[in-house]
């Protein structure tokens, strides 16, 4: 993994999904370029033992269990971690599920479409509204939500994912706008396909639908998703809010 020597020094970021895949690349990276780091994730085994591996690097994070789609944990950990720190800089919300996969609408089962809005949506939705606010306050912020190359082109036989995501880019382009007068940046990142252990839970035959589309012809990896993430989240990233940005291996034609 590069690093950028102190890129986010003193600053406090919360990342989400933090214990596993693209939370977890993220929020090292940031770590190792001098940020504080809160690792929110619903795995509350698995987030406290990547906040010690983080510890043990030298760097300063600290685990937080969390489920966010519910709204008082949400509101309660995000203003803990910002009073303790007296500020809060960046916020990336990673955590999402891909639930059913290789299925067509007609198998879909109602409660798993639920199901996945909740995480993907809901969750994106509770965490820009109670991070901004804090942001707001310093006039700086930066927030990052992770969408999917899915919510632009429609992937088909995973709906509840690509409604999801799609959903996720028209709240990113709205709320970029509400803040566009002030130091808080809000934007959207769009892979394709990324190495993680989410695509394991996914069925084969839709793994190979995805990758078939990619020119470069291979998945994307966690450090790639960390190098963009962590510019768009950066203080150089001035000119940009409520974006869409690209990651998908010359997938994306718009
Ligand atoms: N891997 C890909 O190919 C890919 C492509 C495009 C977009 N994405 C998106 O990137 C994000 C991260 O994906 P990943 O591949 O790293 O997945 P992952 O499964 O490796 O990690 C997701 C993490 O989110 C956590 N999580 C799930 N529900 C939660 C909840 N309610 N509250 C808090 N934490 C919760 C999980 O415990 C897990 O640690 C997701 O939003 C995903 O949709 C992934």
């Amino acid at each position: 993994m590069p690093v950028i020597e102190n890129r986010f020094r003193d600053q406090v970021a919360i990342v989400t999904g933090a214990a596993s895949g693209i939370g977890k690349g993220i929020a090292l990276r940031l770590a190792a370029e001098g940020a504080h780091v809160a690792l929110f994730d619903l795995n509350a085994e698995a987030v406290q033992q990547t906040a010690a591996e983080f510890v043990a690097h030298g760097y300063s994070a600290e685990g937080v269990a969390i489920d966010i789609t519910q709204e008082a944990q949400v509101q309660e950990a995000v203003a803990r971690g910002a009073e303790h720190y007296g500020r809060l800089d960046i916020m990336v919300n990673c955590a999402g599920i891909v639930g059913p996969s290789g299925m067509p609408i007609a198998e879909y089962e109602t409660a798993a479409f639920d199901q996945v809005l909740n995480i993907n949506l809901r969750g994106s939705f509770l965490m820009t509204k109670y991070t901004i606010p804090f942001m707001l306050q310093r006039n700086y912020g930066r927030v990052l939500l992770i969408a999917s190359i899915s919510g632009k082109d429609g992937n088909p036989n995973m709906i509840g994912y690509s409604t999801s995501k799609a959903a996720v880019i028209g709240l990113t382009k709205a709320v970029g706008k509400e803040y566009s007068q002030t130091g808080v940046t809000i934007n959207a990142l769009a892979p394709a396909a990324i190495h993680t252990p989410m695509i394991d839970t996914i069925n084969p035959a839709q793994v190979e639908y995805m990758k078939a589309r990619i020119p470069m012809g291979r998945l994307g990896t966690v450090d790639e998703v960390a190098s963009i993430a962590c510019w768009i989240v950066s203080p150089e990233a001035t000119f940009n809010t409520g974006a869409i940005f690209d990651l998908t291996g010359g997938r994306a034609v718009y």
